[in-house]
């Protein structure tokens, strides 16, 4: 028997076009990470009409290609970095295989100093039977008019992107926008320029962190941990970075949904796997038995690693996915799982919080109207700082700052064994801190603070009031410490009487 070309190209170049690229950016990604690696200040993407679909260039400032480079690049399993672990690239797959999932014709350009060389693949040729094989790279202007721009680069083109042929092209070029200006954060950060159909594109932090990220405000929590990771079995052994943020609860619930929306706040949560300071995937990762809840779109964790690492987070030639083996898993649950459900309950209560804040609100509106009428209280001209005031303000960040007008806030905290409440003035505010801890609290207060039937919220309100009217009249007073006394033996009475 003959020997038989190990490919068959004609199926083969239809079949490979399904390589799984989940989406056009993931393909697009291909080619940027090629353009880092070759050294790229500049990446200029364009998104045009074109016969056929849709046409997507890749331009770039790199150090181009020689013409045997040229002929590797287009090669599939043509790599001059195979098996590489020191960057993005090492399967020599990336540009034919996102190409032609995209594409029915590839074209490269590259130049060195002088004239481009150029190369193709075209599916239709090659089905046509036109073509079998790569023509050898020959010297070619550049298409469309354009100029090579820098003294060194490439310019990949992809036409009739037939599988794109059904997008708006505004909508698509917004997607890429998105979804690179996130996938390539830490480069745009340092420096790099990516740009889609000339609109620049900005570094989209998803843990909401980095002061270049359009949108910000979270806060880190805790400090990055490093983990030197080491296969059970074998010589894999590598870096991970792993960091926690937190979103600001407090100044951003009552955010419109689009808005959330747009700064990824809602649909967010969970983990965020870079490969090589690029981002590979998102997830619900090394959560160990935690389920994802909605409170979980309120923190997130970056789990960055090298790719000497790639078997144990389980990397395929497509570079969108992580399937981490379990030897990994067990390394990195117990780091993750434990910060993730603090970050849970932490989240958790300061919604709780949130909901008393609303609860509060008639009663304090109330109170703070009639407080314009009444003899000004004594307040300090001086913050006043104890234990209470500081627990306060962590748990209600903004509780001790002036009003404009002097006002009335009413807020509640487990105060233990003491009266039925607490009074903090402070500057133009009587703070009302009703203690969760009193008997008569959960016996009388408690049922009416968790209904919504009209009448108990009635009850609830007068409630309040009646109990703002005795903090005040302690407040006033000439002699607050007998106030206070007082006030501690009624609380004692009261709660010996509820406790019966
Ligand atoms: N924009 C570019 N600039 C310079 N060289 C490139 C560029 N794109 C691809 N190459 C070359 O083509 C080769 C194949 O690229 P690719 O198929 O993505 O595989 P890999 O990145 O895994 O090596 C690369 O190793 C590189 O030598
Ligand atoms: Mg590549």
């Amino acid at each position: 028997l003959a020997e038989v070309p190990l490919v068959a190209t004609r199926t083969f170049i239809q079949a490979t076009r399904d390589a799984g690229y989940r989406s056009p950016a993931q393909a697009v990604a291909e080619l940027v990470d090629n353009s880092i690696q070759a050294g790229a200040a500049r990446v200029d993407i364009d998104v045009e009409a074109g016969p056929g679909g849709p046409q997507i260039s890749v331009w770039d400032d790199g150090s181009g290609m020689d013409e045997d480079a040229l002929a590797a690049a287009l090669q599939f399993g043509g790599s001059s970095r195979f098996d590489d672990r020191g960057g993005m690239g090492r399967f020599g797959m990336g540009l034919p295989n996102s190409s032609l999932s995209q594409a029915r014709r590839l074209e490269v350009y590259s130049w060195r100093g002088g004239a481009p060389i150029a190369a193709h693949i075209d599916v239709d040729e090659i089905v046509e039977g036109k073509a079998s094989g790569l023509v050898p790279p020959e010297e070619r202007p550049l298409p469309d008019g354009r100029e090579p721009g820098a003294d060194s680069g490439t310019l990949v083109v992809w036409r009739r992107c037939d599988r794109l042929a059904d997008r708006r092209l505004p909508a698509l070029r917004g997607e890429l926008r998105d979804a690179l200006g996130s996938m390539f954060r830490h480069f745009i950060w340092d420096g790099l320029e990516l740009s889609i159909s000339g609109e620049r594109c900005e570094g989209v932090d998803p843990l909401l962190l980095h002061p270049k990220s359009p949108w910000r405000g979270a806060s880190p929590f805790g400090e990055p941990v490093q983990l030197e990771l080491r296969a059970p079995q074998g010589q894999e052994r590598g870096l991970v970075t792993v960091r926690f943020s937190e979103l600001p609860v407090h100044a951003w619930h009552d955010l419109t949904h689009a808005a959330k929306k747009r700064m990824g706040v809602t649909r967010g949560g969970g983990a965020y796997v870079v490969r090589a300071r690029r981002e590979i995937d998102r997830g619900w990762f090394f959560m160990g038995e935690k389920r994802k809840e909605n409170y979980d779109d309120w923190w997130r964790v970056e789990i960055a690693f090298d790719p000497e690492l790639d078997e144990a987070f389980g990397i395929t030639n497509t570079k969108q996915h992580i399937r981490p083996t379990q030897w990994l898993i067990d390394a990195l649950t117990p780091e993750i799982e434990g910060v993730a459900r603090a970050l849970n309950t932490r989240v958790r209560r300061a919604h709780e919080t949130l909901k008393t804040r609303e609860r509060f609100a008639v009663s304090e509106a109330a109170a703070s109207k009639v407080e314009s009428r009444m003899p000004p209280l004594e307040y300090p001209s001086r913050p006043q700082t104890s234990p209470l005031t500081e627990r306060l303000t962590s748990l209600f960040p903004d509780v001790l700052q002036a009003p404009e007008s002097p006002d009335v806030r009413i807020v509640e905290d487990d105060l233990g064994d003491a009266g039925l409440f607490e009074i903090v003035l402070a500057s133009k505010r009587l703070v009302v801190v009703l203690n969760t801890a009193h008997p008569y609290y959960r016996r009388a207060y408690a049922p009416l603070a968790e209904s919504t039937d009209p009448a108990a919220v009635e009850r609830r309100a007068s409630l309040e009031l009646l109990l703002v009217s005795l903090a005040r009249a302690d407040a006033a007073s000439d002699d607050r410490e007998g106030a206070r006394a007082r006030h501690v033996a009624w609380a004692q009475t009261l709660a010996e009487l509820v406790r019966t």
